[in-house]
């Protein structure tokens, strides 16, 4: 009865993880962690509007600047501003009792973020504040209902509403247009987000490419060995490949007189 029990149970995870999956629709992300300028951006919009709140305390600037080929000085001059040393790790004067307090929770430390959320949610919740007068910070967010973060980067963004808006028909992720006209088929949709124009220092599509770079660095931050480890799977299989020439020579050699 007991491995009944089991086999059921079994049978279900697949059913399990997809209702852990469900949730707010994502946007993708698609980062390249070869990308330096990318990582460079990323590190300097996340020391420059994140570490007032978020510490990455598993990180050291010495090794960001290094793997991001970002001169100590310069790294000192420009994103370390607690007063770290090189050698330090990441991280922030904010005790966490205290953010509580402020923000009804405590801004976790985001060495890891990427792993436990995935890029795609982070590419999705970075861009998803929009204002809300019923929450204390006067925003909420689409990703992340009843956030206790404020929207850090409004000024760049500028002021995103939610409502019912025309958005063009997709089927199958595939934009569909009337065959008669050719003009975008549209129907109304709600819990639409809308950026206001010209209420953030940077337009849309920059603003985009500036979360982008800074969930490469998050992904970069959270598993810093990956370009090596990439590097040296590829050494490996090429090994491998050699070997096996020299391998299977030998077997015919020493399988000659057998047969
Ligand atoms: C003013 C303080 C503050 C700043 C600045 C700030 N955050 Fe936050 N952040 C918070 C708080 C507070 C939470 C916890 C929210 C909660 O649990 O309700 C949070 C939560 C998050 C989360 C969700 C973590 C999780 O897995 O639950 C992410 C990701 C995040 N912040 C990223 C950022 C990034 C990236 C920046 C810089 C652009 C940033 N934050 C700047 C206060 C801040």
């Amino acid at each position: 009865m007991k491995k009944l029990f089991a086999v059921f149970l079994l049978a279900l995870m697949p059913a399990i993880a997809f209702a852990a999956e469900s949730g707010p629709e994502l946007d993708k992300v698609d980062i390249d962690l070869a990308d330096k300028a990318a990582l460079q951006d990323g590190a300097r919009t996340f020391t420059n509007y994140c570490m007032g709140c978020h510490s990455a305390k598993f990180q050291r600037y010495e090794r960001v600047a290094d793997d991001l080929g970002i001169p100590h000085d310069l790294m000192l001059e420009k994103l370390i501003f607690t007063g770290a040393k090189i050698g330090d790790h990441m991280a922030i004067g904010m005790q966490s009792a205290d953010a509580k307090a402020w923000f009804g929770a405590a801004p976790p430390d985001l060495t890891l973020v990427a792993r436990v959320r995935g890029t795609d949610w982070l590419y999705s919740y970075l861009r998803a504040f929009y204002e809300d007068p019923a929450r204390p910070w006067g925003v909420n967010n689409k990703v992340f209902p009843n956030v206790g973060m404020p929207n850090v980067l409004v000024g760049l963004q500028g002021r995103q509403v939610i409502g019912c808006k025309q958005v063009q028909v997709e089927t199958d992720g595939k934009k569909q247009y009337d065959p008669l006209t050719g003009s975008p088929l549209t129907h109304e949709a709600c819990d639409q987000l809308t950026i206001v124009p010209k209420t953030g220092t940077l337009n849309e599509e920059q603003f985009d490419e500036k979360i982008k770079n800074l969930v490469t660095f998050l992904a970069y931050s959270a598993n810093p060995v990956k370009l090596q480890s990439q590097r040296i799977g590829t050494y490996v299989l090429l090994y491998l490949a050699f070997l096996f020439v020299f391998a299977y020579l030998l077997k015919r050699e020493y399988w000659k007189d057998v047969h």
